[in-house]
């Protein structure tokens, strides 16, 4: 299991500091949240935070992309210092061409799915991608509360791509703490995504440490 804090929840006037206790603590990936205030309602971050991040850490930078067209800027985020990108399934309408891209520039490839998004939504397209973020909370915020039908989903998830012998990995995102990471792990779930739970507390290297703890598993 990696876990990977979101800094959409972290103090941005000490990114680096922020990010470094986190790598301390045992963190596999930072998480970086884009939103453009169309396709969520939020605006956050961009590529300049994505370089900084790169700057800060030697950890992969996994970039969560919640806008329109984001076709548009792979090669910003990529530019930028992005080891994954996942793309929304629901806003982009040319996925494949979008996955083909990232792969061809050494980034891993991966599709996000919103709550109320099927499994079935990933017919066609599944074979090619790296890996599945699976939404466990509208996205938008931090700090949201975790949406417990995603449990089954992420299971469901992990049967369909087993059965079809895909070589995809399962991520989750959006409300996990040290209450439920446990159950998304044991459901699936292989990258975990973690924002409030990291940094909601004012000790991101002991938050990193207790959720990998309470996941059962460690890096
Ligand atoms: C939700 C974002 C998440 C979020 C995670 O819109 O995609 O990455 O920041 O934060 P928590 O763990 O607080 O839900
Ligand atoms: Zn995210």
């Amino acid at each position: 299991m990696i876990l990977a804090p979101s800094i959409l929840a972290c103090d941005l006037g000490h990114l680096a500091d922020q990010v470094q206790a986190a790598e301390r603590g045992g963190a596999g990936a930072i998480h970086v949240d884009v939103m453009d205030g169309h396709y969520v309602p939020n605006i956050s971050l961009g590529p300049a935070m994505v370089k900084a991040c790169r700057g800060a850490t030697r950890l992969p930078v996994d970039v969560h992309l919640m806008i329109e067209r984001a076709d548009l800027y792979l090669d910003a985020f990529v530019d930028a210092g992005a080891s994954s990108v996942s793309v929304h399934v629901e806003a982009l309408p040319h996925l494949q061409r979008a996955l083909d891209h990232l792969r061809k520039r050494g980034a891993s490839a991966g599709v996000a799915l919103n709550p109320s998004t099927p499994i079935a939504a990933l017919e066609e397209i599944l074979p090619e991608t790296q890996f599945v973020l699976v939404l466990s909370v509208n996205p938008g915020f931090s700090f949201q509360e975790f949406l417990p039908s995603s449990v089954d989903k992420i299971r469901r998830l992990r049967e369909a791509i087993r059965s079809r012998g895909i070589a995809s990995a399962i991520h989750v995102d959006g409300g996990v703490h040290s209450g439920n990471i446990r159950s998304v792990v044991e459901a699936g779930a292989q990258f975990v995504v973690s924002g409030a739970g990291v940094f909601g507390a004012g000790d991101p290297e002991g938050a990193v440490r207790r959720l990998i703890e309470a996941s059962g598993e460690g890096r």
